[in-house]
């Protein structure tokens, strides 16, 4: 590999490492100190209170998973963590599919460091499950793509999932304090308990607005650009460029700032270190993602409202 390839790869990796601060993530951070001082008044105390918990919701693309673990990363230094001791303050998992309680119990355990037999029922496994909570000392447990846990569900069964969420909070024995995070639909199994919602901070990552935030957007084209010290074209500064960039990133945050890394990769790897940013890159991005051709391209055609930017392999009709 070549020294400027090499450096290339550096900005590059450089890029896709910068996390964007958003209102969402202030507000998720600020959530979860509170819930982290509260718990450390509590042991210091002595007292064993009910846990509480953070909802974090948003469509696929919004940024969830990169939030949590940009909270996890700048909270280090707070986490108790002491692998020797098998400490481990904060766990994170996905949950996985199919989505029922004795899955979701072993998933967990074994996210716990636990050897998991197998042959137990939901509710036992549960049971060992805030036993190993204990053991670990976890405070906060995470479940990514929560949504799943409603889904293909009967009612009895979406009463019995959130019957568990909340004695994984509410219990005498070793509260922990959940972060569910998820798409909209996670919304009807919180609300579906007051209880649960009442336990949980609610945040939604909103979806991003084509008037309100075309400056912001550009503001963050030209930081990256900045970053990866790449001059930017006027073609990219404008308000029509950043509504397309929106339209292409299906108005979500995280997508768009995916796309933007990615453009800027794409003048880089094509380029050069005198790369100059222009909406080719971003179209040919675009066309990299979806092989859609370019009247099907919010970069390049001229009505992109109507084009669905989640399709792949779309193409205008008559010449299929
Ligand atoms: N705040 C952010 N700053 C920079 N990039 C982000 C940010 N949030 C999300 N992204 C990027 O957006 C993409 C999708 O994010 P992800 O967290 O996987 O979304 P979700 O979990 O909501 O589906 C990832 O490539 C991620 O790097
Ligand atoms: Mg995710």
């Amino acid at each position: 590999m070549t020294d400027s390839n090499k450096k290339i790869r550096r900005i590059v990796q450089d890029l896709r490492s910068a996390f964007v601060p958003t209102p969402s993530y202030a507000k998720l951070e600020a959530h979860f100190r509170t819930l982290l001082e509260q718990r450390r008044a509590d042991v210091a105390d002595g007292i064993v209170n009910n846990a509480r918990g953070i909802v974090l919701v948003g469509q696929s693309g919004s940024g969830k998973t990169t939030a949590i673990r940009e909270l996890i990363r700048q909270n280090k230094s707070l986490l108790k963590t002491d692998p020797t001791k098998d400490i481990c303050e904060f766990i994170s998992l996905q949950v996985p599919s199919p989505a029922t309680m004795k899955f979701v119990g072993a998933a967990t355990l074994r996210a716990l460091g636990y050897p998991y037999s197998g042959d137990k029922q939901g509710p036992a496994i549960w049971d060992q499950v805030k036993v190993q909570l204990k053991l670990r000392q976890t405070s906060f447990l995470h479940l990514d793509e929560a949504q799943d846990l409603a889904r293909y569900q009967t009612d009895k069964e979406r009463q019995s999932v959130v019957n568990t969420l909340k004695s994984v909070m509410e219990n005498s024995f070793w509260p922990t304090g959940l972060i569910l995070s998820g798409m909209p639909d996670l919304k009807k199994i919180v609300n579906q308990d007051p209880q649960l919602a009442r336990r949980l901070y609610p945040i939604e990552i909103g979806r991003l607005n084509a008037l309100r935030d075309v400056t912001p957007v550009l503001d963050i084209v030209q930081k990256y650009a900045a970053r990866a010290n790449v001059e930017t074209e006027p073609c990219v500064c404008s308000e029509g460029f950043a509504q397309r960039l929106m339209h292409a990133a299906d108005y979500e945050f995280g997508l768009m700032a995916e796309i933007t890394v990615q453009a800027l990769s794409k003048a880089l790897f094509s380029d050069g270190t005198e790369a100059r940013l222009e909406l080719q890159h971003f179209a040919d991005v675009f066309f990299d993602r979806s092989a859609a051709i370019d009247v099907m391209n919010p970069f390049v055609a001229e009505d992109f409202a109507r084009i669905d930017p989640r399709q792949v392999f779309e193409f205008d009709g008559e010449n299929t």
